[in-house]
Protein backbone atom coordinates (compact mmCIF):
# COMPACT_ATOMS: atom_id res chain seq x y z
CA UNK A 1 0.00 0.00 0.00
CA UNK A 2 1.44 3.11 -0.61
CA UNK A 3 1.25 5.79 1.77
CA UNK A 4 0.79 9.17 -0.15
CA UNK A 5 -1.97 11.03 -0.84
CA UNK A 6 -1.86 10.97 -4.71
CA UNK A 7 -0.66 7.14 -4.09
CA UNK A 8 -4.21 6.01 -2.31
CA UNK A 9 -6.28 8.21 -4.79
CA UNK A 10 -4.67 6.53 -7.65
CA UNK A 11 -5.32 3.08 -5.91
CA UNK A 12 -8.72 3.77 -5.26
CA UNK A 13 -9.21 4.61 -8.59
CA UNK A 14 -8.24 1.45 -9.85
CA UNK A 15 -10.34 -0.14 -7.57
CA UNK A 16 -13.57 0.75 -9.31
CA UNK A 17 -12.10 0.18 -12.55
CA UNK A 18 -14.10 -2.71 -12.72
CA UNK A 19 -16.85 -1.84 -15.79
CA UNK A 20 -19.66 -3.58 -13.45
CA UNK A 21 -18.97 -0.47 -10.99
CA UNK A 22 -20.35 1.82 -13.79
CA UNK A 23 -23.40 -0.22 -14.53
CA UNK A 24 -24.10 -0.12 -10.40
CA UNK A 25 -23.43 4.04 -10.76
CA UNK A 26 -25.83 4.61 -13.75
CA UNK A 27 -28.27 2.72 -11.86
CA UNK A 28 -28.00 4.33 -9.11
CA UNK A 29 -27.91 7.68 -10.46
CA UNK A 30 -30.94 7.01 -12.64
CA UNK A 31 -32.66 5.91 -9.36
CA UNK A 32 -31.38 8.37 -7.96
CA UNK A 33 -30.63 5.80 -4.78
CA UNK A 34 -27.16 6.20 -2.85
CA UNK A 35 -25.05 3.33 -3.66
CA UNK A 36 -21.40 2.30 -2.59
CA UNK A 37 -18.94 -0.47 -2.46
CA UNK A 38 -18.28 -1.97 0.92
CA UNK A 39 -16.09 -4.24 3.34
CA UNK A 40 -13.51 -7.12 1.96
CA UNK A 41 -13.21 -5.70 -1.41
CA UNK A 42 -12.33 -2.38 -0.55
CA UNK A 43 -9.85 -4.18 2.00
CA UNK A 44 -8.15 -6.18 -0.49
CA UNK A 45 -7.97 -3.98 -3.18
CA UNK A 46 -6.59 -1.70 -0.89
CA UNK A 47 -3.48 -4.29 0.31
CA UNK A 48 -3.01 -5.40 -2.83
CA UNK A 49 -4.70 -9.15 -2.49
CA UNK A 50 -5.30 -10.40 -5.47
CA UNK A 51 -8.37 -13.34 -5.57
CA UNK A 52 -9.43 -15.23 -8.19
CA UNK A 53 -12.82 -15.13 -7.42
CA UNK A 54 -13.93 -11.79 -6.01
CA UNK A 55 -16.77 -10.76 -3.29
CA UNK A 56 -18.16 -7.82 -3.95
CA UNK A 57 -20.62 -6.20 -1.82
CA UNK A 58 -22.59 -3.48 -2.35
CA UNK A 59 -24.73 -1.28 -0.11
CA UNK A 60 -27.59 0.50 -1.13
CA UNK A 61 -29.31 3.42 0.85
CA UNK A 62 -32.92 1.90 0.42
CA UNK A 63 -34.23 -0.41 -2.81
CA UNK A 64 -31.42 -2.39 -2.83
CA UNK A 65 -33.19 -5.59 -4.65
CA UNK A 66 -34.42 -3.10 -7.09
CA UNK A 67 -30.90 -2.04 -7.61
CA UNK A 68 -29.38 -5.54 -7.96
CA UNK A 69 -32.23 -6.85 -10.66
CA UNK A 70 -31.94 -3.23 -12.58
CA UNK A 71 -27.94 -3.40 -12.49
CA UNK A 72 -28.42 -7.13 -13.85
CA UNK A 73 -31.06 -6.33 -16.54
CA UNK A 74 -27.86 -4.01 -18.26
CA UNK A 75 -25.15 -6.79 -18.05
CA UNK A 76 -24.71 -9.45 -20.63
CA UNK A 77 -24.85 -12.27 -20.40
CA UNK A 78 -27.70 -11.26 -17.74
CA UNK A 79 -27.03 -12.93 -14.81
CA UNK A 80 -29.68 -14.55 -12.93
CA UNK A 81 -31.00 -12.78 -9.76
CA UNK A 82 -31.41 -14.58 -6.32
CA UNK A 83 -33.82 -12.43 -3.93
CA UNK A 84 -34.15 -12.49 -0.16
CA UNK A 85 -37.05 -10.58 0.27
CA UNK A 86 -36.77 -11.26 4.10
CA UNK A 87 -33.53 -10.04 4.27
CA UNK A 88 -33.37 -7.40 1.87
CA UNK A 89 -30.77 -8.79 0.18
CA UNK A 90 -30.02 -10.01 -3.81
CA UNK A 91 -26.91 -11.56 -5.62
CA UNK A 92 -26.11 -12.46 -8.53
CA UNK A 93 -22.90 -14.11 -10.03
CA UNK A 94 -21.07 -11.96 -13.10
CA UNK A 95 -18.26 -13.70 -14.54
CA UNK A 96 -15.87 -14.86 -11.29
CA UNK A 97 -17.53 -12.49 -9.25
CA UNK A 98 -20.09 -12.80 -6.48
CA UNK A 99 -21.86 -9.42 -6.17
CA UNK A 100 -24.35 -9.18 -3.29
CA UNK A 101 -26.49 -6.28 -2.80
CA UNK A 102 -28.05 -5.21 0.72
CA UNK A 103 -29.89 -2.22 1.85
CA UNK A 104 -27.87 -0.26 4.65
CA UNK A 105 -28.84 -1.46 7.66
CA UNK A 106 -28.73 -0.19 11.37
CA UNK A 107 -28.59 -3.56 12.47
CA UNK A 108 -25.44 -5.85 12.68
CA UNK A 109 -23.65 -6.82 9.07
CA UNK A 110 -23.02 -10.31 8.50
CA UNK A 111 -23.20 -11.99 5.08
CA UNK A 112 -24.10 -15.68 6.14
CA UNK A 113 -27.00 -14.26 8.56
CA UNK A 114 -30.78 -15.93 8.44
CA UNK A 115 -31.78 -13.49 10.94
CA UNK A 116 -34.44 -11.04 9.18
CA UNK A 117 -33.23 -7.35 8.99
CA UNK A 118 -34.63 -4.05 9.01
CA UNK A 119 -33.14 -1.89 5.87
CA UNK A 120 -33.58 1.71 7.71
CA UNK A 121 -30.44 2.88 8.15
CA UNK A 122 -27.68 5.11 6.71
CA UNK A 123 -24.38 4.19 5.09
CA UNK A 124 -22.62 5.10 8.58
CA UNK A 125 -25.48 2.64 10.69
CA UNK A 126 -24.13 -0.11 8.52
CA UNK A 127 -20.24 1.02 8.62
CA UNK A 128 -21.18 1.02 12.29
CA UNK A 129 -22.44 -2.55 12.94
CA UNK A 130 -19.66 -4.36 10.49
CA UNK A 131 -17.40 -6.37 12.55
CA UNK A 132 -13.96 -4.24 11.77
CA UNK A 133 -12.77 -1.05 10.67
CA UNK A 134 -10.20 -2.58 8.19
CA UNK A 135 -13.94 -4.13 6.83
CA UNK A 136 -15.83 -1.21 7.07
CA UNK A 137 -14.51 1.35 4.20
CA UNK A 138 -16.90 2.68 1.77
CA UNK A 139 -16.06 3.76 -2.10
CA UNK A 140 -19.35 5.77 -3.27
CA UNK A 141 -20.91 4.60 -6.54
CA UNK A 142 -23.41 7.18 -7.39
CA UNK A 143 -22.21 9.73 -10.05
CA UNK A 144 -22.38 12.84 -8.33
CA UNK A 145 -19.65 11.41 -5.47
CA UNK A 146 -18.12 8.53 -7.13
CA UNK A 147 -15.29 7.22 -6.21
CA UNK A 148 -15.61 9.31 -2.79
CA UNK A 149 -13.93 7.39 0.26
CA UNK A 150 -16.01 7.02 3.29
CA UNK A 151 -13.83 5.50 6.48
CA UNK A 152 -15.67 7.27 9.53
CA UNK A 153 -14.04 4.35 11.75
CA UNK A 154 -9.96 5.21 10.02
CA UNK A 155 -9.86 1.61 8.61
CA UNK A 156 -7.34 2.99 6.52
CA UNK A 157 -5.01 4.03 9.43
CA UNK A 158 -5.67 0.41 10.83
CA UNK A 159 -4.44 -0.79 7.60
CA UNK A 160 -1.73 1.06 7.90
CA UNK A 161 -0.73 0.29 11.37
CA UNK A 162 -1.64 -3.63 10.98
CA UNK A 163 -4.13 -3.57 13.33
CA UNK A 164 -7.52 -4.88 14.12
CA UNK A 165 -10.03 -2.62 15.46
CA UNK A 166 -13.85 -3.17 16.01
CA UNK A 167 -15.66 0.27 15.33
CA UNK A 168 -17.66 -0.02 18.28
CA UNK A 169 -16.87 -0.93 21.69
CA UNK A 170 -15.81 -4.88 21.15
CA UNK A 171 -18.62 -5.88 23.65
CA UNK A 172 -20.90 -4.71 21.60
CA UNK A 173 -19.40 -6.13 18.22
CA UNK A 174 -18.78 -9.43 19.18
CA UNK A 175 -22.22 -9.70 21.23
CA UNK A 176 -23.60 -9.10 17.86
CA UNK A 177 -21.95 -12.25 16.49
CA UNK A 178 -19.18 -13.74 18.25
CA UNK A 179 -17.93 -15.55 15.49
CA UNK A 180 -16.38 -11.99 15.05
CA UNK A 181 -14.24 -13.19 17.42
CA UNK A 182 -12.47 -16.14 15.71
CA UNK A 183 -12.74 -13.39 12.57
CA UNK A 184 -10.32 -11.26 13.90
CA UNK A 185 -7.81 -13.91 14.69
CA UNK A 186 -8.19 -15.14 11.21
CA UNK A 187 -7.39 -11.70 9.97
CA UNK A 188 -4.43 -11.11 12.07
CA UNK A 189 -3.12 -14.58 10.67
CA UNK A 190 -3.79 -14.11 7.17
CA UNK A 191 -2.71 -10.52 6.79
CA UNK A 192 -0.09 -10.71 9.88
CA UNK A 193 -2.08 -8.11 11.46
CA UNK A 194 -1.84 -7.35 15.64
CA UNK A 195 -5.31 -7.48 17.98
CA UNK A 196 -5.70 -4.05 19.56
CA UNK A 197 -5.38 -4.96 23.29
CA UNK A 198 -9.08 -4.12 24.59
CA UNK A 199 -10.45 -6.07 21.21
CA UNK A 200 -8.15 -8.92 22.47
CA UNK A 201 -9.32 -8.49 26.21
CA UNK A 202 -12.91 -8.40 25.22
CA UNK A 203 -12.16 -12.16 23.27
CA UNK A 204 -11.07 -13.64 26.49
CA UNK A 205 -13.62 -12.31 28.50
CA UNK A 206 -16.32 -13.26 25.92
CA UNK A 207 -14.78 -16.39 24.49
CA UNK A 208 -17.38 -19.01 26.00
CA UNK A 209 -20.08 -17.17 23.86
CA UNK A 210 -18.63 -18.70 21.27
CA UNK A 211 -20.67 -21.51 21.72
CA UNK A 212 -23.64 -20.43 20.34
CA UNK A 213 -22.46 -20.07 16.86
CA UNK A 214 -22.64 -23.50 14.64
CA UNK A 215 -20.02 -25.32 13.97
CA UNK A 216 -19.88 -24.78 10.03
CA UNK A 217 -19.17 -21.01 10.48
CA UNK A 218 -16.31 -21.93 13.00
CA UNK A 219 -14.52 -24.22 10.39
CA UNK A 220 -14.80 -21.99 8.06
CA UNK A 221 -12.30 -19.64 9.98
CA UNK A 222 -10.50 -22.13 11.48
CA UNK A 223 -9.71 -23.93 7.72
CA UNK A 224 -8.79 -20.17 6.76
CA UNK A 225 -6.28 -19.99 9.70
CA UNK A 226 -4.90 -23.33 8.76
CA UNK A 227 -4.59 -22.38 5.21
CA UNK A 228 -2.56 -18.71 6.13
CA UNK A 229 0.65 -18.32 5.11
CA UNK A 230 1.81 -18.84 9.32
CA UNK A 231 -0.82 -21.26 10.84
CA UNK A 232 0.42 -20.77 14.33
CA UNK A 233 0.65 -16.89 14.44
CA UNK A 234 -3.54 -17.98 14.40
CA UNK A 235 -3.03 -20.86 17.05
CA UNK A 236 -0.87 -18.57 20.05
CA UNK A 237 -3.75 -16.48 19.38
CA UNK A 238 -6.49 -18.84 19.73
CA UNK A 239 -4.75 -20.06 23.20
CA UNK A 240 -3.58 -16.91 24.46
CA UNK A 241 -7.80 -15.89 24.07
CA UNK A 242 -8.67 -18.72 25.62
CA UNK A 243 -10.77 -20.17 22.19
CA UNK A 244 -8.76 -23.03 21.34
CA UNK A 245 -9.61 -24.52 24.59
CA UNK A 246 -13.25 -23.99 23.58
CA UNK A 247 -13.11 -24.81 20.35
CA UNK A 248 -10.24 -27.96 19.92
CA UNK A 249 -9.96 -28.99 23.22
CA UNK A 250 -7.81 -32.06 22.01
CA UNK A 251 -5.26 -29.47 20.66
CA UNK A 252 -5.63 -27.28 23.87
CA UNK A 253 -4.68 -30.94 25.84
CA UNK A 254 -1.20 -30.78 23.87
CA UNK A 255 0.34 -27.47 26.24
CA UNK A 256 2.48 -28.29 28.35
CA UNK A 257 6.01 -30.10 29.79
CA UNK A 258 6.14 -32.41 32.14
CA UNK A 259 9.23 -33.15 34.02
CA UNK A 260 10.61 -35.98 35.81
CA UNK A 261 14.21 -37.14 37.35
CA UNK A 262 15.81 -34.56 35.18
CA UNK A 263 13.77 -35.34 32.20
CA UNK A 264 11.48 -33.08 30.22
CA UNK A 265 9.37 -34.01 26.92
CA UNK A 266 8.94 -30.79 24.22
CA UNK A 267 5.49 -28.79 24.60
CA UNK A 268 3.49 -31.34 22.08
CA UNK A 269 1.36 -27.94 21.07
CA UNK A 270 4.63 -25.72 20.13
CA UNK A 271 5.65 -28.12 18.15
CA UNK A 272 2.56 -29.37 16.43
CA UNK A 273 1.91 -25.86 15.31
CA UNK A 274 5.93 -25.46 14.21
CA UNK A 275 4.84 -29.05 12.40
CA UNK A 276 2.13 -27.23 10.38
CA UNK A 277 3.88 -24.12 9.66
CA UNK A 278 6.78 -26.33 7.87
CA UNK A 279 3.57 -28.32 6.35
CA UNK A 280 2.60 -24.76 5.05
CA UNK A 281 5.72 -23.58 3.29
CA UNK A 282 6.05 -26.89 1.31
CA UNK A 283 2.09 -27.25 0.38
CA UNK A 284 -1.18 -25.67 -0.08
CA UNK A 285 -3.48 -28.69 0.83
CA UNK A 286 -5.67 -28.02 3.73
CA UNK A 287 -5.83 -31.78 4.70
CA UNK A 288 -2.18 -32.05 4.80
CA UNK A 289 -2.48 -29.24 7.19
CA UNK A 290 -5.39 -31.39 9.00
CA UNK A 291 -3.25 -34.25 9.20
CA UNK A 292 -0.33 -31.97 10.79
CA UNK A 293 -2.41 -30.24 13.33
CA UNK A 294 -3.91 -33.83 14.50
CA UNK A 295 -0.43 -36.08 13.77
CA UNK A 296 0.24 -36.21 17.78
CA UNK A 297 -3.03 -35.73 19.09
CA UNK A 298 -2.79 -39.09 21.10
CA UNK A 299 0.09 -38.01 23.09
CA UNK A 300 -1.40 -36.54 25.91
CA UNK A 301 -3.10 -39.98 26.25
CA UNK A 302 -0.35 -42.18 25.72
CA UNK A 303 1.71 -40.29 27.65
CA UNK A 304 3.90 -42.57 29.92
CA UNK A 305 7.09 -42.04 32.10
CA UNK A 306 9.47 -45.39 31.84
CA UNK A 307 12.18 -45.50 34.60
CA UNK A 308 15.30 -45.65 32.70
CA UNK A 309 14.30 -44.24 29.27
CA UNK A 310 11.99 -41.08 30.11
CA UNK A 311 8.69 -40.08 28.49
CA UNK A 312 7.53 -42.38 26.07
CA UNK A 313 4.31 -42.00 23.36
CA UNK A 314 3.95 -45.61 22.36
CA UNK A 315 1.23 -46.23 20.32
CA UNK A 316 0.55 -42.57 19.80
CA UNK A 317 0.16 -42.89 15.73
CA UNK A 318 -2.44 -45.53 15.86
CA UNK A 319 -4.38 -43.89 19.13
CA UNK A 320 -4.39 -40.53 17.44
CA UNK A 321 -5.62 -41.88 14.11
CA UNK A 322 -8.66 -43.76 15.48
CA UNK A 323 -9.12 -40.28 17.50
CA UNK A 324 -9.51 -38.46 14.28
CA UNK A 325 -13.24 -39.80 13.20
CA UNK A 326 -14.63 -38.32 16.14
CA UNK A 327 -12.81 -35.07 16.04
CA UNK A 328 -13.82 -34.66 12.27
CA UNK A 329 -17.88 -35.38 13.62
CA UNK A 330 -17.72 -32.78 16.14
CA UNK A 331 -15.99 -30.47 13.88
CA UNK A 332 -18.18 -30.99 10.88
CA UNK A 333 -15.37 -32.01 8.22
CA UNK A 334 -16.25 -34.67 5.14
CA UNK A 335 -16.59 -37.95 6.75
CA UNK A 336 -15.47 -39.30 3.06
CA UNK A 337 -11.95 -39.77 1.64
CA UNK A 338 -10.74 -36.33 2.90
CA UNK A 339 -10.91 -37.73 6.59
CA UNK A 340 -9.09 -41.35 5.59
CA UNK A 341 -6.19 -39.47 4.33
CA UNK A 342 -5.64 -37.53 7.35
CA UNK A 343 -6.48 -41.32 9.38
CA UNK A 344 -3.95 -43.07 7.18
CA UNK A 345 -1.21 -39.85 7.33
CA UNK A 346 -1.35 -39.51 11.45
CA UNK A 347 -1.10 -43.89 11.22
CA UNK A 348 1.61 -43.44 9.32
CA UNK A 349 3.77 -40.86 10.20
CA UNK A 350 6.65 -42.27 12.45
CA UNK A 351 6.89 -44.80 9.61
CA UNK A 352 9.56 -43.09 7.43
CA UNK A 353 11.27 -42.30 10.17
CA UNK A 354 11.55 -46.14 11.83
CA UNK A 355 12.95 -46.84 8.39
CA UNK A 356 15.71 -44.66 9.03
CA UNK A 357 16.35 -46.44 12.00
CA UNK A 358 17.51 -49.60 11.05
CA UNK A 359 18.68 -50.77 7.81
CA UNK A 360 16.55 -49.75 5.23
CA UNK A 361 15.47 -52.96 4.09
CA UNK A 362 13.37 -53.58 0.90
CA UNK A 363 10.44 -55.13 2.53
CA UNK A 364 9.97 -52.63 4.63
CA UNK A 365 10.35 -49.70 2.21
CA UNK A 366 7.63 -51.67 -0.14
CA UNK A 367 4.84 -52.42 2.77
CA UNK A 368 5.24 -48.63 3.30
CA UNK A 369 4.70 -48.18 -0.14
CA UNK A 370 1.49 -50.29 -0.25
CA UNK A 371 0.36 -48.52 2.96
CA UNK A 372 0.74 -44.87 2.15
CA UNK A 373 -0.40 -46.17 -1.68
CA UNK A 374 -0.49 -42.08 -3.39
CA UNK A 375 0.05 -40.29 -0.21
CA UNK A 376 3.83 -41.48 0.26
CA UNK A 377 5.21 -37.86 -1.03
CA UNK A 378 2.84 -36.36 1.28
CA UNK A 379 3.74 -38.55 4.10
CA UNK A 380 7.58 -38.02 3.16
CA UNK A 381 6.57 -34.34 3.48
CA UNK A 382 4.56 -34.46 7.05
CA UNK A 383 7.91 -36.59 8.17
CA UNK A 384 10.20 -33.68 7.02
CA UNK A 385 7.92 -31.42 8.52
CA UNK A 386 8.07 -33.58 11.93
CA UNK A 387 11.67 -32.54 12.65
CA UNK A 388 11.43 -29.67 14.42
CA UNK A 389 14.90 -30.25 16.58
CA UNK A 390 16.90 -27.11 17.43
CA UNK A 391 20.35 -29.37 17.20
CA UNK A 392 21.13 -28.96 13.69
CA UNK A 393 23.36 -31.57 13.48
CA UNK A 394 20.74 -33.88 14.76
CA UNK A 395 18.67 -32.14 12.05
CA UNK A 396 21.10 -32.43 9.15
CA UNK A 397 21.26 -36.79 10.19
CA UNK A 398 17.32 -36.85 9.80
CA UNK A 399 16.68 -35.12 6.18
CA UNK A 400 19.95 -37.14 5.36
CA UNK A 401 18.59 -40.65 6.21
CA UNK A 402 15.00 -38.90 4.66
CA UNK A 403 17.10 -38.19 1.59
CA UNK A 404 18.19 -42.22 1.39
CA UNK A 405 14.34 -43.21 2.45
CA UNK A 406 13.32 -41.46 -0.62
CA UNK A 407 16.05 -42.70 -3.06
CA UNK A 408 15.15 -46.31 -1.99
CA UNK A 409 11.59 -45.41 -2.39
CA UNK A 410 12.48 -44.54 -6.02
CA UNK A 411 13.85 -47.46 -6.52
CA UNK A 412 11.52 -49.90 -5.41
CA UNK A 413 8.42 -48.35 -6.64
CA UNK A 414 10.57 -48.50 -10.29
CA UNK A 415 10.94 -52.29 -10.10
CA UNK A 416 8.02 -53.39 -8.28
CA UNK A 417 5.29 -50.66 -9.07
CA UNK A 418 3.77 -51.40 -5.33
CA UNK A 419 2.54 -47.58 -5.22
CA UNK A 420 -0.98 -48.30 -6.83
CA UNK A 421 -0.78 -52.13 -6.11
CA UNK A 422 -3.91 -53.99 -8.23
CA UNK A 423 -3.69 -57.59 -6.77
CA UNK A 424 -1.41 -59.24 -10.40
CA UNK A 425 -4.03 -62.35 -9.65
CA UNK A 426 -7.68 -61.63 -9.07
CA UNK A 427 -10.09 -63.50 -6.99
CA UNK A 428 -12.12 -64.14 -10.29
CA UNK A 429 -8.98 -65.74 -11.37
CA UNK A 430 -9.16 -68.41 -8.46
CA UNK A 431 -12.74 -69.64 -8.76
CA UNK A 432 -11.95 -69.82 -12.23
CA UNK A 433 -8.68 -71.46 -11.53
CA UNK A 434 -10.39 -73.88 -8.84
CA UNK A 435 -13.69 -74.48 -9.67
CA UNK A 436 -14.73 -73.03 -6.15
CA UNK A 437 -17.35 -70.19 -5.42
CA UNK A 438 -16.71 -67.30 -3.29
CA UNK A 439 -15.12 -68.17 0.10
CA UNK A 440 -12.52 -67.38 2.80
CA UNK A 441 -9.93 -69.24 0.82
CA UNK A 442 -9.76 -66.80 -2.26
CA UNK A 443 -9.51 -64.23 0.10
CA UNK A 444 -6.56 -66.61 1.85
CA UNK A 445 -4.44 -67.57 -1.44
CA UNK A 446 -4.76 -63.65 -2.23
CA UNK A 447 -3.28 -62.55 1.02
CA UNK A 448 -0.43 -65.12 0.47
CA UNK A 449 0.57 -63.54 -2.85
CA UNK A 450 0.35 -59.91 -1.50
CA UNK A 451 2.26 -60.70 1.54
CA UNK A 452 4.68 -62.70 -0.93
CA UNK A 453 4.98 -59.77 -3.04
CA UNK A 454 5.79 -57.25 -0.22
CA UNK A 455 8.56 -59.60 1.65
CA UNK A 456 10.14 -59.36 -1.80
CA UNK A 457 9.93 -63.81 -2.02
CA UNK A 458 8.09 -62.97 -5.67
CA UNK A 459 8.18 -59.90 -8.03
CA UNK A 460 5.25 -58.04 -8.77
CA UNK A 461 4.59 -59.96 -11.70
CA UNK A 462 1.13 -61.84 -12.89
CA UNK A 463 3.15 -64.69 -14.14
CA UNK A 464 5.06 -65.20 -10.65
CA UNK A 465 2.11 -64.61 -8.76
CA UNK A 466 0.24 -67.45 -10.41
CA UNK A 467 2.90 -70.17 -10.77
CA UNK A 468 3.44 -68.91 -6.37
CA UNK A 469 -0.84 -69.50 -6.26
CA UNK A 470 -1.01 -72.89 -7.63
CA UNK A 471 1.66 -73.88 -5.13
CA UNK A 472 -0.17 -72.22 -2.37
CA UNK A 473 -3.18 -73.99 -3.00
CA UNK A 474 -1.69 -77.42 -3.40
CA UNK A 475 -0.65 -77.01 0.22
CA UNK A 476 -3.82 -76.51 1.79
CA UNK A 477 -4.78 -79.48 -0.33
CA UNK A 478 -7.32 -77.39 -3.93
CA UNK A 479 -6.94 -78.88 -6.80
CA UNK A 480 -7.16 -77.46 -10.32
CA UNK A 481 -10.05 -77.96 -12.45
CA UNK A 482 -9.41 -80.77 -15.07
CA UNK A 483 -9.80 -78.31 -17.98
CA UNK A 484 -7.17 -76.22 -17.04
CA UNK A 485 -4.48 -78.66 -15.88
CA UNK A 486 -3.03 -77.57 -19.10
CA UNK A 487 -2.47 -74.35 -18.29
CA UNK A 488 -0.89 -75.39 -14.78
CA UNK A 489 1.87 -77.19 -16.77
CA UNK A 490 3.14 -74.33 -18.60
CA UNK A 491 1.99 -72.26 -14.81
CA UNK A 492 0.79 -69.70 -16.68
CA UNK A 493 -2.92 -67.88 -17.09
CA UNK A 494 -3.70 -67.18 -20.90
CA UNK A 495 -2.87 -63.30 -20.54
CA UNK A 496 -0.02 -61.61 -19.15
CA UNK A 497 -0.53 -58.24 -17.99
N1 LIG B 1 -19.09 -8.97 8.15
C1 LIG B 1 -19.34 -8.61 9.45
N2 LIG B 1 -19.50 -9.57 10.42
C2 LIG B 1 -19.40 -10.87 10.10
C3 LIG B 1 -19.14 -11.27 8.78
C4 LIG B 1 -18.99 -10.28 7.81
O1 LIG B 1 -19.42 -7.43 9.75
N3 LIG B 1 -19.55 -11.79 11.04
C5 LIG B 1 -18.96 -7.93 7.11
C6 LIG B 1 -17.58 -7.34 6.96
O2 LIG B 1 -17.76 -5.98 6.63
C7 LIG B 1 -17.00 -8.12 5.80
C8 LIG B 1 -18.22 -8.35 4.92
O3 LIG B 1 -19.28 -8.49 5.86
O4 LIG B 1 -16.01 -7.40 5.12
C9 LIG B 1 -18.13 -9.58 4.04
O5 LIG B 1 -17.98 -10.74 4.82
P1 LIG B 1 -17.14 -12.01 4.37
O6 LIG B 1 -17.36 -12.28 2.95
O7 LIG B 1 -17.42 -13.09 5.35
O8 LIG B 1 -15.64 -11.58 4.64
P2 LIG B 1 -14.63 -10.71 3.83
O9 LIG B 1 -14.31 -9.51 4.65
O10 LIG B 1 -15.10 -10.48 2.44
O11 LIG B 1 -13.31 -11.56 3.84
P3 LIG B 1 -12.99 -12.97 3.18
O12 LIG B 1 -13.34 -12.88 1.75
O13 LIG B 1 -11.54 -13.12 3.47
O14 LIG B 1 -13.82 -13.96 3.96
Amino acid sequence: MKNHAGGLEEKLRDCLDHPLFRVVSEVSGEMDVPAFVVGGYVRDCLLGRDHPDLDIDIVVVGRGIEVARAVARRLRPRPRVNVFRNFGTANFRYENIEVDFVGARRESYRRDSRKPIVEDGTLEDDQRRRDFTINAMALALHPKEWGTFLDPFHGLDDLRKHLIRTPLDPRITFSDDPLRMLRAIRFATQLDFRIEPTVFEAIRLNRKRIHIVSMERIITELNKILMSPRPSVGFLLLDRSGLLEEILPEIHALKGVDQRQGKAHKDVFLHTIQVVDNVARKSDNLWLRWAALLHDVAKPATKKFVEGQGWTFHGHDFIGSKMVPRIFRRLKLPLNDKMKYVQKLVALHLRPIALTTNEVTDSAVRRLLFEAGDDIDDLMLLCEADITSKNERKVRQHLENFRKVREKLKEIEEKDAIRNFQPPVTGEDIMETFGIPPSRTIGILKEAIKEAILEGTIRNDRREAYRYMLEKAREMGLEVRKNLMAAEEGASPEDDR
